[in-house]
């Protein structure tokens, strides 16, 4: 059976909710999912395949996903890889052509994912207080952020629908 790691970064719950979600669909479509938290790897475990997401913050992907992917170049280039961000929220959920994250144009050169894809992201602001976001982030959160969840569940199970189908052909 064809092995898949979804590996995501999430400072709010966000990401790990679509990443979460994009593993039970991948295993509905009959291939074999793990599911990790990027901060929790060290070294990248074998697989098959790759799906790897990250919330955005300033405009970057999560240090830890994003250091994660640049070790593992030549293992991920190697390897069919598809990479998401959980970014805007608000208006900003369901404007087009939203900004890609920093890192992608060259993770793109590097790895040469077969899709990056932007979701709508949410903002919980029940978890804000235990999560690790610092105080000027939280005061800017709580202030000037919207609060909800903004995430487009028909997306992101037609993406990883889209994603099972393609590796039962390969
Ligand atoms: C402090 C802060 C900064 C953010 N900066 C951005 C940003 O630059 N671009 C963007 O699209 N979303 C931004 N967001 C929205 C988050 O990316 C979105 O809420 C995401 O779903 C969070 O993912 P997580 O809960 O997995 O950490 C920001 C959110 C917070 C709280």
């Amino acid at each position: 059976m064809t092995e898949v790691l979804v590996v995501y970064g999430s400072r709010l719950g966000a990401t790990r909710g679509i990443a979460e979600r994009i593993g039970d669909r991948l295993g509905a479509g009959g291939l074999d999912v793990t599911l990790a938290a990027a901060e929790r790897i060290a070294d990248l475990p074998k697989a098959d395949a790759y799906v790897i997401g990250s919330g955005v913050y300033g405009q970057h992907w999560m240090k830890e996903a994003a250091e994660l992917v640049r070790r593992n170049k030549p293992a991920l280039a190697a390897k069919p890889v598809w990479l998401f961000s959980s970014g805007p929220v608000g208006r900003w959920a369901t404007a087009p052509d939203p900004i890609e994250p920093h890192e992608i144009a060259g993770l793109r050169r590097a790895i040469r994912p077969r899709d990056h894809r932007i979701f709508a992201g949410a903002i919980d602001r029940g978890v804000l207080a235990g999560s690790g976001l610092s105080s000027v982030e939280k005061f800017v959160t709580r202030r000037l952020m919207p609060d909800g969840d903004f995430r487009d569940w028909a997306a992101i199970d037609a993406w990883a629908d889209g994603i099972a189908r393609e590796l039962r052909r390969n």
